[in-house]
């Protein structure tokens, strides 16, 4: 671990027990949005500076992986002119913080089903991959238009036809081949996933790669989640007894 990680750090956490991968399920940029008597797409615009004051807590304590779920496959039941900002926040947010993360030497990955995305939005996220490819100091996984099962499902799909080309043998099919064909193939599975705005549901989230993952909840709403109180997350999870079925 450098100085500099150190230096930045918090004094209540442990430099030896930091998660490897942290997941959010960014929830309640409406309900904030409510409360200060604002339309909800402010919100969202509002949770936006959430995530980037988050990632680069990711970048300056250590934690390699940090995974958020912007848009669900649900997502899309939810009045046009909502999605339609949605994707063009994305987009405009992309655009615009592109090379600032790619100085700081973010990877940028998305999980979800690209297909539906429209196509400025698809554009600016193969340009963001390209552009940060090579990146190491953080990787920074979106989840657009992603759904678990469906993640699940397209694994299944695959993994049939290569079964049916005769390139796979049923007896092949594992946990390490299946989770290949995730979304999330050669990420670690999240140590701690953080819901904010108190839901206790994972709403069709990672449910592959939760198996095992620590969860924190709490009723702040996304635009209001802290530094601090991602350093109260990390150091409640760092009291965690993890016992992966063991005594
Ligand atoms: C999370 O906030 C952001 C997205 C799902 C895109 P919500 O928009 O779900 O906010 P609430 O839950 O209505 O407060
Ligand atoms: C989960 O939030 C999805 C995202 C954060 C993108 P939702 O607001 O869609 O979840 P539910 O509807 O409360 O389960
Ligand atoms: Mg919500």
């Amino acid at each position: 671990m450098t100085t500099q990680l150190i230096t930045k750090l918090p004094a209540i956490l442990d430099p030896t027990k930091i998660p490897q991968h942290v997941a959010a399920i960014m929830d309640g940029n409406g309900r904030w949005a409510k409360q200060q008597g604002l339309p909800r797409i402010a919100g969202h615009q509002q949770g936006a500076n959430t995530v980037r004051s988050i990632l680069r807590c990711c970048k300056d304590w250590g934690i390699a992986n940090f995974t958020v779920y912007a848009f669900s496959t649900e997502n899309w039941g939810r009045p046009e002119a909502e999605v339609n900002f949605l994707m063009r926040l994305f987009e405009g947010l992309l655009d615009s913080e592109l090379d600032r993360m790619h100085a700081e030497g973010v990877r940028i990955r998305f999980l979800g089903d690209r297909s539906q995305v429209p196509i400025g939005l698809r554009n600016m996220m193969d340009k963001s991959i390209k552009k940060t490819v090579n990146n190491r100091a953080v990787t920074f996984n979106i989840a657009i238009n992603y759904g678990s099962r469906n993640e699940i499902l397209q694994a299944c799909r695959s993994i049939s036809k290569r079964v049916k080309n005769g390139e796979l043998e049923t007896e092949q099919i594992d946990e390490s081949l299946f989770a290949k064909y995730l979304d999330t193939h050669g990420l670690p599975d999240p140590d701690l996933l953080i819901r904010t705005s108190g839901e206790q549901r994972l709403s069709n989230f990672l449910l592959w790669q939760l198996a095992y993952t620590e969860i924190y909840i709490t009723n702040t709403h996304w635009p209001d989640f802290s530094n601090d109180e991602f350093t109260q997350a990390i150091a409640d999870y760092q009291q965690r007894n993890r016992r992966f079925g063991k005594v």
